[in-house]
């Protein structure tokens, strides 16, 4: 789902020491998006991992070769990671096989995915409450509880219509902070009703969804209908 912290979560981990270490500093993280350059995706890979000058590059399908003859003859564990990959073709693309070579994929489209015996699918929850308050907060008013002068129940009703998704938490959070109680009244009042808030709500959700309505499910969807982004 587009906005559920992909995105965040594949970055820690490649920042997490103990990711780190297991794969002996051999970490590369790769932002594939919708129309990649796979050229430049290559020699980012060969300059990472090979670490020596790159060859010139004839066309991609000699850089897949090239770079997959040179991770066969190596056999340090590697992890990449895929970051926002939208189709099977590009994903068959950037697939190289060695040992202690893993790849970690994200996707807002899991049928991109061809499952092995050797594939793990992992999908990442919304926050719940407990996640979510916090956030919520660190957003509308820069500190992660409820202030004590604020309106507690009308807080916790508008965080509660962001449904746990953090790019809604915080494009909904940060949109209200500073604002009085009758914007915080306006905009439970319209989230209730299907309704967006305000313009600075539609576009920054649609600026960062930009390209992914029609990549939505129709669970996912209704979830944004219900949020009134859409
Ligand atoms: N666990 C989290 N804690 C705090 N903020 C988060 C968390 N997960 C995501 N966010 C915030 O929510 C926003 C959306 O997250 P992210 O970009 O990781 O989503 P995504 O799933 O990669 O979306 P997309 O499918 O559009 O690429 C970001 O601004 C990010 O900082
Ligand atoms: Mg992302």
């Amino acid at each position: 789902m587009p906005g559920v912290g992909k995105t965040t979560m594949a970055l820690s981990l490649c920042n997490d020491q103990e990711a780190k270490g297991a794969f002996q500093n051999n970490v590369i993280f790769i932002t594939v998006s919708q129309s990649p350059n796979l050229r430049e995706i290559f020699e980012t890979m060969w300059e990472k991992i090979v670490r020596r000058k790159k060859p010139d590059f004839q066309n991609i399908e000699d850089a897949h070769r090239q770079l997959q003859q040179q991770l066969l003859r190596r056999s340090k564990r590697t992890l990449v990671v895929l970051d926002d990959v939208w189709s099977m073709a590009i994903l068959e693309k950037l697939s190289f096989t060695g040992e202690g070579y893993k790849t970690l994929v994200t996707t807002r489209d899991r049928s991109i995915i061809r499952t092995t015996t050797s594939t793990r699918l992992y999908e990442l929850p919304l926050l719940d409450g407990a996640d979510a308050l916090p956030l919520f907060c660190f957003w509308a008013f820069g500190q992660k509880s409820i202030p004590s002068n604020a309106d507690k129940q009308l807080v916790k009703q508008v965080q509660a219509e962001c449904k746990g998704l953090p790019l809604a938490l915080k494009v909904i959070g940060s949109s209200l902070y500073g604002q009085p109680h009758p914007a915080w009244e306006g905009a439970k009042n319209e989230l209730l009703k299907g309704e967006s808030i305000s313009d600075y709500h539609k576009e920054g959700l649609l600026r960062c969804l930009e390209t992914s309505i029609d990549a939505l499910d129709e669970e996912a969807r209704e979830c944004f209908l219900d949020l009134g982004s859409f």
